[in-house]
């Protein structure tokens, strides 16, 4: 349909028509069905039938015959023919599992991360999706928010990236192609820093951090193209951002130019009330329009409220106009006019659905993410050695994680499994308890578990926290393995066993105190469908660890948060050793593990850092932030070898410090990163260039800008270790045109 088109079909539309248009409900609403699948809270709903069938779009529940048979009758009911638009949470992975969005931000692996999305954009196509609420890039730095699982982590830079790559995996050059979908970043904004880590809670920050750590990645993934934008549930600047004019007017739009559809997060309209900005629903529903809120989800205050704010001049029909042709232009955009089933077909299921392609992308994927944290000769083990398994997630298939959609924890290959399909009888098996919703630990059968591993070489713990203690509603105060798990690491430890201590979490747990009795720790997060063949093929030196840690590991609770990035203080810790300085008593300040860290069963080294400054205003380049007008400021190379006996993989990490600004900047930005490739022996060089982009920062006038002076350019295998060098960069004199 052209733009002509879609004018005629809105300027015919009634009010209640438009107003449906911008509401959205589970599909089984219309069918009288309890909705399947929700992530929130059900209330009464107001709906007449003939309403329902009127609704815009859905969420939820999938499958190619359902919303085939779904779309055929909304069509034949509807007057104006408009198709609805099918959206749901396919977080990571639809049928086939990918692992969750933490690790994959460990694999510092944007192409591979493209890939991956693209499969699961097929398998959602073929099954009926449209348009999938992800990715989520919400910066994260609190561990004790279960939603850290849902995001790349804790660098704006990396989660950008990524954010960017999955947007471009699931869209395409075009979302109306065969086999892509449309994607929503969310949650629009802030929503990653809840005071304390407990969900929902209130977000509030200066705007120089929103600007500096928390708006980068959903722009990166705005810049890509996403078609779609969710608000988040908290509040920004003590207002809630579904109806923040700042976010969605200003910064969304003017700023960077989304003309995109905005829809609410699961009943936030309503909620406006609660957060008291909104006295009424007419209140809460005046207040969404006026920020340009398009689409409600699971609320009705749209539908009940949009005649009386209009009769009461309290909105205008443009208004109302702007967020329907949105919608419109979106349904457009998707080819539904011609099509409005799109791809999906159920043939195509039977041959994409968790097929061995894309399982076998998920294994390289869930390898790449795993992060290995310590090894004192423990890893790979031995081929001769007799190899003991203990702890909850030996024998599970719950290792998908949350949000993990029609993946199916029963068909999911198990650790143990996996390891007897290469070790057979060389493997042992001890306490295959599991996990018990509402209980706090799993059964203590420690002692059985030692006995029965008493004649075994190396013993693997492969442990954890359940699945369902992350993602929404799960925040934590408390981040330990439970006591019988970290009994069982002691207990093997006591008998004199080689542990090798695997861990399954959606969140840097405080593992300090398994640590000491631990001789090798792998972190393999949720790794998805096919994790556990892949931290087989780690452990048994199939595959040589290569991922790097996305989120800092406190040492405490206490400690948290816990990040990299952090600013200065006028009494830095290392400073002084005397006690009127920026520290804990009782613990260091920085953290168990940091950001960027990770181990290989190699050594690699990067050094001979050669910075280079370029001639003042410099070539323009490419930039990867996709800003137009960047030009280059210098270019850091090293070197980079393999020493060790492995081919194996590592991730260079050039960061960037600000000496002195108008504004505090932080110690250390991650700006460019590249995975390299090694054999044993093997020497590389890694070259970046640093343009002036990746020097500017919003100043106190909210301009972005990069000032003249001294910056550090550092790089090295992780944040903590680099090689540094000092520039000035003066003032730009001119000569290039602007
Ligand atoms: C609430 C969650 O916050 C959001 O991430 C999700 O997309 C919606 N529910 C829809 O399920």
């Amino acid at each position: 349909m052209d733009k002509k088109d879609l004018l005629k079909l809105a300027a015919e539309m009634t009010l209640e028509e438009k107003a449906l248009q911008m509401t959205q409900l589970s599909p089984d609403m219309l069918y009288h069905l309890a909705p399947a699948n929700l992530t929130g809270p059900l209330r009464e709903w107001r709906f007449e039938d003939e309403e329902l069938w009127k609704v815009g779009s859905t969420l939820g529940p999938l499958g190619a015959s359902y919303l085939k048979k779904l779309q055929k009758d909304y069509l034949e009911r509807s007057g104006k023919k408009i198709p609805l638009l099918f959206m749901s949470d396919v977080i990571h992975g639809y049928v086939t599992i990918m692992p969750i969005p933490l690790a994959q931000g460990c694999t510092f692996d944007p192409e591979l991360t493209e890939e991956a999305a693209a499969a699961v954009a097929k398998e959602s196509a073929v099954s009926g999706l449209h348009v999938t609420f992800s990715p989520m890039a919400d910066l994260v730095r609190d561990p004790r928010w279960g939603r850290v699982m849902e995001s790349c982590g804790e660098d704006p830079y990396l989660n950008g990236v990524m954010a960017a790559a999955t947007v471009r995996g699931y869209q395409g050059r075009d979302p109306r192609e065969k086999g892509k979908i449309a994607s929503c970043v969310k949650h629009f904004a802030a929503y990653g820093q809840p005071e304390g880590g407990r969900e929902y809670n209130t977000v509030d920050m200066s705007r120089g951090v929103l600007r500096d750590f928390y708006l980068p990645a959903y722009e990166a993934a705005i810049r890509a193209g996403a078609a779609m934008v969710m608000t988040s549930f908290n509040t920004v600047e003590r207002t809630p951002a579904t109806c923040s004019r700042f976010l969605l007017r200003k910064v969304l739009r003017e700023e960077w130019g989304f003309d995109g559809v905005v829809i609410s997060d699961f009943s936030a309209v309503e909620e406006l009330m609660n957060h008291s900005v909104a006295a009424d629903d007419l209140e809460a529903g005046e207040k969404s329009i006026h920020a340009g809120m398009d689409i409600e989800m699971m609320s009705g205050v749209y539908a009940g409220t949009l005649r009386r704010l209009l009769e009461q001049g309290r909105i205008t029909q443009q208004e109302i106009d702007e967020c329907v042709m949105r919608i419109l232009e979106l349904k457009n955009r998707l080819g539904l006019f011609e099509n409005p089933y799109k791809d999906a077909d159920e043939q195509e299921e039977q041959r994409l659905l968790y097929c061995g392609e894309h399982l076998e992308l998920a294994r390289r994927f869930a390898r790449e993410s795993m992060v290995l944290l310590k090894n004192q000769s423990a890893l790979p083990i031995e081929p001769s050695a007799k190899i003991g398994l203990a702890g909850p997630f030996a024998c599970t298939g719950n290792i998908l994680g949350g949000w993990h959609c029609e993946g199916k924890p029963e068909r999911t290959e198990t650790l143990q499994h996996a390891l007897e399909t290469v070790c057979g009888d060389r493997m042992v098996t001890a306490m295959s308890t599991h996990f018990i919703r509402g209980e706090k630990d799993v059964p203590d059968q420690v002692e059985e578990a030692v006995e029965r591993l008493k004649d075994c070489d190396i013993c693997i713990a492969a442990v954890g926290e359940p699945e369902w203690e992350t993602g929404e509603a799960s925040s934590k105060t408390c981040l330990r393995l439970s006591a019988s798990q970290e009994k069982l690491i002691h207990a093997l430890k006591a008998a004199g066993k080689k542990v090798v201590t695997v861990i399954f979490s959606g969140r840097p747990l405080d593992i300090a105190p398994v640590l000491e009795d631990s001789d090798a720790v792998l972190q393999a997060w949720f790794p998805g469908s096919a994790g556990a063949g892949a931290a087989a093929d780690i452990l048994l030196g199939k595959y040589n660890p290569s991922g790097r840690l996305s989120m800092s590991f406190p040492r405490n609770v206490g400690q948290i948060p816990v990040y990299y990035n952090y600013y200065n203080t006028g009494r830095p810790a290392a400073a002084k050793a005397d006690n009127y300085v920026s520290r804990y008593l009782d613990c260091p300040n920085s953290p168990l593990f940091p950001f960027g860290y990770g181990l290989s069963y190699t050594t690699f080294a990067c050094e001979g850092l050669q910075v280079e400054q370029t001639a003042q205003g410099g070539e323009r380049c490419a930039c990867e932030t996709g800003r137009a007008g960047d030009r280059a400021v210098c270019t850091a190379s090293v070197r980079v070898s393999n020493r060790g006996e492995r081919s194996g993989e590592t991730v260079v990490q050039l960061y960037i410090r600000d000496v002195s600004a108008s504004v505090v900047r932080p110690m250390t930005e991650l700006k460019a990163f590249r995975r390299i490739s090694l054999e044993p022996g093997e020497e590389a060089q890694a070259a970046f260039t640093v343009t002036e982009d990746m020097l500017s920062f919003y100043n106190e006038e909210e301009q972005w800008a990069w000032e003249p002076g001294a910056f550090e350019i550092m790089v090295g295998l992780d944040c903590e270790h680099v090689e540094k060098k000092e520039i000035f960069v003066p003032a730009r004199t001119g000569g290039l045109e602007e």
